[in-house]
């Protein structure tokens, strides 16, 4: 079964101080964001990607006037507010522009997280690909977890973590299903940091896939160290 992706790639990435957005940053000879597509572009069930980025991005233009314009399977549509506007964005693209079929899979997956094995996109395709309520990757919580005291300085409590899960990309579902999700999500003021939040709302459980924890997002400089080692470590 074919499917489509979409890269959410609007951020600005200020937690990690840099120049540019931390997808544009230099990782192993290219940018993270080549490294995050070069998993998809590759992979015979993709038809295409749709990249969604800020308004006159120069950072994105440069990349699809350089080393990604040969690859025509890449789209672009616009970034939002938030993650969550981005990726409305992009499903208007493929619904309205591309008249992409509701009914077609489609994977999200952040633009920061470029350590993403071909072994667990292929786990996800084959679990989520029989799945009406969309599947994500995700990693069972290790440590110890703690709720703070309203004013965030002690300890109210230790939650039970058993059953707690880290929540990665991508995460799939099909196009109408997340789409009419998310703009109900939208309509009414709730706040989803993840596809599958979306789906929850609309009274749907998506399925817990078990990914590998190096698929992690890039989000502090101490991450780019940590994805240089995974990705140039053999598996
Ligand atoms: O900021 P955070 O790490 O949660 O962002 C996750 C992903 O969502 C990143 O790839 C970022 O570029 C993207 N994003 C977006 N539009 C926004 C905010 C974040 O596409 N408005």
């Amino acid at each position: 079964n074919k499917v489509w992706v979409i890269i959410p790639a609007a951020g600005v990435g200020a937690r990690m101080q840099a120049d540019r957005p931390k997808q544009y940053l230099p990782l192993l000879g290219k940018t993270v964001i080549e490294h995050t597509l070069d998993c998809f572009l590759s992979h015979p069930a993709v038809t295409g990607i749709v990249v969604a980025v800020s308004r006159g991005d120069p950072f994105w233009a440069e990349l699809m006037a350089t080393t990604l314009n040969q690859y025509s399977q890449l789209h672009t549509a616009p970034g939002g507010r938030e993650r969550s506007d981005s990726v409305l964005n992009a499903l208007n693209y493929l619904v309205d522009t591309l008249q992409i079929a509701p009914e077609t899979g489609v994977l999200v997956h952040d633009a920061a997280r470029p350590c993403l094995s071909r072994t667990d996109l292929d786990k996800l395709l084959a679990i989520g690909g029989n799945q009406t309520a969309g599947a994500i990757l995700a990693t069972p919580v290790r440590d110890t977890m703690k709720r703070a005291q309203v004013d965030a300085t002690r300890i109210s409590h230790t939650e039970d973590r058993n059953g707690l899960w880290h929540a990665l990309t991508p995460q799939m579902a099909n196009v109408g299903l997340l789409r009419t999700a998310l703009a109900a999500a939208w309509e009414k003021g709730v706040v989803v940091t993840d596809e599958a939040s979306a789906l929850e709302h609309a009274g749907l459980h998506p399925v817990l896939v078990e990914g590998d924890a190096r698929n992690l997002k890039i989000t502090r400089p101490a991450d780019l160290a940590l994805a240089t080692f995974f990705l140039s470590a053999t598996p």
